[in-house]
């Protein structure tokens, strides 16, 4: 059985429907923070296949053990997070709390087992911060965190490392993702818009679908070829089709070192206007846009060098920035019944 934490979430539950396509059983831990039941639902349509679920909060060790009592885990992927990271400014004690909390009760529960579970982490490329060199491969330096929400990723990241070199045979793949995007081609699972977005291509879909008069872009007098930031983006299908990869890598003994590092994005970096072309060129609409202030926070680019993970993990993405928007852009319109 495959614990998938935060399986209900974005990311989680479109790597649910790829783990359930390659065989495994999976078992969703999530509390509902984030998400909704209904993405049960939509995961028995994507896949055919309903996965057990279990609402918890990590925080609930006694909830958490009892879990590992009554299931044969044979491998944890762990989503569950806080992920906003304007809100993480705001509630820093809430991130610190939740997203180490969960990250240590669950480890706490590896250190238990018989033997050791195969562990992948949900990691970030804002570990890297601005970095001096693009593209972004695994030995970039990880500079001080710009949020609460980034740091977390650092911190766990280091939670992990320690906890390999104690645990005898503990095998973790930390994931640092680009920038993930998109919806399954069934349209039975997307990204879903629980309060106003605060990532790009939400925000461009819920525009043309009219809930916003108009996208404003975040500055463009960036030192870009247009001026506006830079950014990998990543389709949700092939993002999650890498995490079983991973999982499987530990399984069947293939991974080189006790924590292995890997860099999730497509290879291209593509802009802000770059997206807003794309989009309405799969979509035919003109989006409504204006050019707003620079947002606190923002790297100028940030895109990744896959050769790791095409060469090491044997992993690459096969879908495009067109098909991630197509995709996006349909799972708007039926979850708006346009
Ligand atoms: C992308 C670009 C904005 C909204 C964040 C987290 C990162 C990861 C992915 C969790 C930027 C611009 C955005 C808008 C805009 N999340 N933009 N108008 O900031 O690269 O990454 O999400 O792991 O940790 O930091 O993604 O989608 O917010 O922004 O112009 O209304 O779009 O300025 O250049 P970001 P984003």
């Amino acid at each position: 059985m495959i614990l998938v934490t935060g399986g209900l979430g974005f990311i989680g539950s479109h790597t649910v429907v790829s783990l359930q396509e390659k065989g495994h059983e999976v078992l969703i831990v999530d509390d509902l923070s984030n998400s909704a039941i209904e993405v049960l639902d939509g995961i028995e349509t994507a896949s055919g296949i309903r996965p057990a679920f279990e609402e918890l909060n990590l925080q609930n060790t006694a909830g958490l053990a009892r879990i590992f009592k009554n299931n044969d885990i044979s491998g944890i992927i762990h989503f569950a997070a806080f992920k906003a990271v304007g809100e993480s400014v705001q509630k820093p004690v809430a991130y610190y709390q939740n997203n180490l909390g969960s990250l240590l009760n669950l480890v706490a529960e590896v250190e238990k087992a018989a033997s050791p579970i195969p562990f992948i982490f949900s990691s970030s490329c804002t570990v890297y911060g601005e970095a001096k060199e693009l593209p972004i491969n695994e030995s970039a330096p990880v500079q001080p965190a710009l949020s609460p929400y980034g740091n977390t990723k650092q911190i766990g990241e280091e939670i992990l490392l320690d906890a390999v070199n104690a645990i005898a045979d503990f095998r973790v793949i930390a994931l640092r993702y680009f920038n993930p995007i998109g919806a399954h081609p069934s349209i039975a699972i997307g990204e879903l818009p629980l309060g106003k977005p605060q990532n790009l291509v939400p925000f461009i879909t819920q525009t043309a679908a009219g809930l916003y008069p108009k996208l404003t872009v975040f500055g463009n007098d960036y030192p870009t070829p247009d001026g506006t930031n830079i950014r990998d983006y990543i389709h949700v299908v092939d993002l999650a089709e890498a995490h079983v990869v991973a999982l499987e890598r530990i399984l069947e003994g293939k991974s080189d070192d006790d924590y292995e590092v890997f860099n999730l994005g497509t290879g291209k970096g593509s802009s802000v206007l770059q997206v807003i072309d794309s989009f309405e060129r799969v979509s035919g609409l003109k989006l409504a846009y204006e050019i707003g202030l620079r947002r606190e926070g923002d790297v100028i680019a940030a895109y990744a060098d896959t050769t790791k993970a095409n060469n090491v993990l044997g992993w690459k993405t096969k879908r495009s920035l067109d098909e991630a928007l197509a995709s996006a852009w349909k799972w708007e319109q039926k979850i708006r019944n346009l």
